[in-house]
């Protein structure tokens, strides 16, 4: 039998970037539960405690290593059980704050002298929830955050006037920056996606630990082509936020995040108005979504297969990738 090539990049020669990223969507976790997540090639364990404050921690209990993240008895099939501030080990029932003290220990007498001067003996991961997702800061030097993930604007002034997001999620078998690449590279529009033209990169700004891009763009509908504009802005790897302005305003919160520096995935949150939702305008809008989703998937095509090169062959009509890679070498620590 013939082999076409494998499905999955290997040999990407990029270490994962570090900076915040998703790693469940807020209401994927209620007060007192938990829930095991894979990402920055470890295992993890979320959990919120009862006052709901999220918290993300290893999975491995220090005691003997049992995962954390899997509950037992009355929890089975859920994660592992919550009281108070800490999380409850399944094995032996040891329970851990999240910054990773050992709390309690149901039958010890006498405290190992880690657990009883207090030091974290669970490594716990700086958290934060922001724009509906809990996010973890990934370093691979266990560095302090170098910066603060940052709320949307819009939507946390006037939280009311935005429908339930709609969400779509992927796995993708490539690194990250070959995914960023996409915001700077105009001319695969017209081939990948089918656009009657390349779209005209009027802004492209790098900024920190920012950037920011901004597309004029026509979008074909039935009633002709009508005007619109593509705003993308990244704050940092993890998050970038897409504006579609046009027919109807659309917010495309676009979280991605290294499960390893070979797989990446990718959680599309889009907000619509309510009033647009709603309205004669919801086909529309949902269509847009749609065409959104649909390019995803021609992208991961691509995605999936491509090779990464370091130096690949340019020429003058191609987007700023030098200048991009720069901006994102930033966030490639060994
Ligand atoms: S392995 Fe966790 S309490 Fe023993
Ligand atoms: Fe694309």
């Amino acid at each position: 039998m013939s082999r076409v090539n494998s499905k999955r990049t290997v040999g990407i020669p990029l270490p994962m970037p570090c900076g915040w990223f998703h790693v469940a969507y807020s209401d994927e976790i209620g007060p007192g539960e938990s829930k095991p997540v894979f990402y920055f090639d470890q295992d993890l364990v979320i959990f919120r405690t009862e006052a709901g404050d999220a918290k993300v921690v290893d999975a491995y209990c220090p005691h003997m290593g049992a995962h954390l993240g899997y509950g037992i008895r009355e929890q089975m099939g859920k994660g592992a059980k919550i009281v108070g501030d800490n999380i409850v080990c399944p094995f032996h029932g040891w329970q851990f704050n999240g910054e990773g003290q050992c709390t309690h220990i149901p039958y010890a007498t006498n405290l190992p002298p880690k657990v009883a001067c207090g030091e974290a003996v669970l490594k716990a991961w700086p958290v934060r929830e922001v724009n509906g997702s809990i996010v973890a800061w990934y370093h691979p030097q266990v560095i302090a955050p170098t910066y603060e993930p940052e709320p949307i604007p819009e939507l946390n002034a006037t939280p009311d006037e935005w429908a339930d997001p709609i969400r779509h999620s992927w796995e993708i078998g490539t690194h990250m920056q070959e995914m960023g690449e996409n915001a700077v590279d105009p001319a695969h529009f017209m081939f990948v996606h089918g656009t009657n033209d390349i779209p005209n990169a009027e802004i492209m700004e790098f900024d920190g630990h920012r950037r920011r891009g901004f597309l004029k763009t026509r979008q074909p509908t039935p009633q002709g082509e009508i005007e619109g504009s593509i705003e993308n802005e990244n704050v940092g790897p993890g998050l970038s936020v897409v504006r579609f302005k046009g027919l109807v305003d659309t917010i495309l919160v676009a979280t991605v995040s290294p499960v390893t520096n070979e797989i990446t995935s990718a959680h599309y949150a889009f907000y619509q108005r309510r009033e647009d939702v709603d309205g004669t305008k919801g086909r529309i809008g949902k269509a847009l979504i749609a065409n959104i989703k649909q390019q995803m998937e021609e992208d991961l095509v691509i995605w999936d297969r491509k090779k990464y090169y370091a130096r690949p062959l340019l020429c003058d009509g191609d987007g700023p990738f030098a200048k991009f890679r720069r901006w994102y070498g930033q966030f490639l620590v060994e």
